[in-house]
């Protein structure tokens, strides 16, 4: 709305095309997750950044795989995750498991979770869930998702994504 006194407006805004819409999200710094399942036969995972706190009471989270994910699907057919948030030093983790096709959890150190889903060691908190629903979004879907158990290390530092770049959290203060 243009100001009431001088009659301006904001500056001009871009125009929404992929590489515009990149660039001004990559603004808005989020952590980094890695989801995990377990089918019974082999791990799966992938790195998301997507992943929202939807609602406290029922607990949901939420987070957005792309409709060209191959874990995705698997990781569906499973129907209960584990969200690795990552610490500060797990970005060598962020990379590995945003590697389609490729070994990902070769040298990862894991446990199963209570609901089966991996457990990444060194982690900033580990969340799971169970898929309870899922809408389509353009080129990714949204998931969301119930939550079924929770802890967080409260000793270690957030991986943090900003602008396509990683680091960690310094300064600022927290509970
Ligand atoms: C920092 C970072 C954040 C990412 N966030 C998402 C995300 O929110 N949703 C998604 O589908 N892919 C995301 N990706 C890309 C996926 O990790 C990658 O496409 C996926 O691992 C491909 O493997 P897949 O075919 O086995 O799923 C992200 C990658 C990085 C490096």
């Amino acid at each position: 709305m243009p100001n009431k006194a001088t009659g301006a407006q904001a500056g001009q805004l871009l125009t929404p095309l992929p590489p515009e819409m990149r660039r001004v999200l990559g603004h808005f710094c989020t952590g980094v997750a890695v989801i995990t399942a377990h089918d019974g036969q082999r791990p799966l995972g992938f790195t998301c950044q997507s992943v929202t706190s939807v609602s406290l009471d029922p607990p949901y989270i939420s987070f957005c795989p792309a409709i060209t994910s191959s874990s995705w699907p698997l990781i569906r057919q499973v129907g209960t995750v584990c969200v690795n948030i990552l610490s500060e030093q797990q970005d060598p983790l962020c990379a590995q498991f945003a590697v389609r096709g490729s070994d990902k959890f070769a040298g990862v150190i894991w446990l199963p979770g209570a609901n089966g889903a991996p457990a990444l060691e060194g982690v900033l908190a580990s969340i799971e869930a169970d898929v309870e629903f899922e809408h389509a979004a353009g080129d990714h879907t949204i998931v969301v998702a119930r939550v079924t158990g929770l802890k967080a290390h409260e000793k270690r530092g957030p991986l943090l994504f900003y602008r396509g770049g990683y680091g960690g959290f310094d300064g600022g203060r927290h509970a």
